[in-house]
């Protein structure tokens, strides 16, 4: 049985195995391992997961969101807003505990585990003080990178207290020190377009920008993010934080209308966007 308890192990055996070649798996109480054709009862085949096993509905659709991301060979940066239908991402006040189903966030921790490097913004530290970690299952955690223009966090915020690595890009000369942390200073000119130069030096696979909005939408501007992905609740929170703020269009024939898909989730919809394919 697939559970929050093995399912970062599974991640993990799918991410370390070969990338185009289908993958055997023998899925037992206490523990997943590779296997041969004939004994497996978990495997894939040309990216789509099937099962011998038990496996409830929730799994299903992680594993039917997650594996052809993990299959794909090449570099892909997902971008992953939890919003309401509405498409609010916080409150005005920045409350964002929590628009989604509490399960949501098993998701999320599996997401970040098969990425190699997780980006946010600083007002998201500032906001929901986060750990960014797999924590919820036991997954591999991904290096954390934060973007702090101004350099205005302070060790107070709980990612600069657990031992775990960051990485802080800046547009600023102040000199301050942040516990366990790299803090790389890029020209204020052209800032997005060079941390995008630094960001693909770091040889990661897949990297997940978990937000804020200012984070994402200035990405996307600069055609960083590959799929965009909305976890959409059916809440209506009338007012707060938007989702995204793009460069303005006049016309409707400029839309991005991208190739997409749709997830269920529990009560909610995943819809990816693929932004450049
Ligand atoms: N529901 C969700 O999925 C979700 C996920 C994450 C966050 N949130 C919510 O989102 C809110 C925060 O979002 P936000 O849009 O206000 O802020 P944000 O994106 O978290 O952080 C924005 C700040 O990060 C720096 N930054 C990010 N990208 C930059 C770039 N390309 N160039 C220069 N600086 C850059 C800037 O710092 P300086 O101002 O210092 O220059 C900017 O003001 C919080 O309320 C949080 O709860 C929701």
């Amino acid at each position: 049985m697939i559970t929050s308890k093995n399912i970062g192990i599974l991640l993990n055996l799918i991410k370390n195995s070969k990338k185009s070649s289908d993958l055997y798996l023998l899925v037992k109480k206490n523990s997943i391992s590779y296997s041969s054709k004939g004994k497996s009862n978990f495997y894939i085949k040309k990216h789509s997961p099937e099962y011998k096993i038990k496996i409830s509905k929730f799994y299903q659709s992680i594993l039917n969101i997650l594996v052809p991301i993990i299959k794909n060979n090449k570099r892909l940066v997902i971008a992953q807003i939890g919003q309401s239908i509405d498409g609010r991402i916080a409150l005005r006040n920045g409350n964002s505990h929590y628009i989604n189903n509490p399960k949501s966030i098993i998701y999320l921790h599996c997401l970040r585990s098969i990425s190699d490097a997780i980006i946010v913004g600083s007002n998201t530290i500032k906001k929901d003080n986060p750990l960014l970690t797999t924590r919820k299952i036991k997954g591999t955690n991904p290096k954390r990178i934060i973007i702090d223009g101004s350099l205005s966090l302070n060790n107070n915020y709980k990612i600069f207290n657990d031992g775990n690595e960051n990485i802080i890009f800046t547009k600023s000369s102040r000199k301050i020190r942040l516990n366990n942390s790299t803090i790389i200073r890029l020209n204020e000119k052209n800032f997005t377009k060079n941390l995008i130069k630094q960001l693909n030096k770091l040889k990661c696979k897949n990297i997940l920008v978990e937000g804020g909005s200012k984070t994402i939408s200035e990405l996307i501007n600069n055609q960083y993010i590959d799929i965009l992905q909305f976890m959409i609740a059916p809440i209506l929170i009338g007012s707060g934080i938007n989702s995204l703020n793009l460069k303005e269009i006049s016309n409707l024939n400029k839309a991005i209308r991208p190739k997409c898909n749709f997830n269920e989730l529990e009560n909610e919809i995943i819809v990816n966007l693929f932004l450049n394919s």
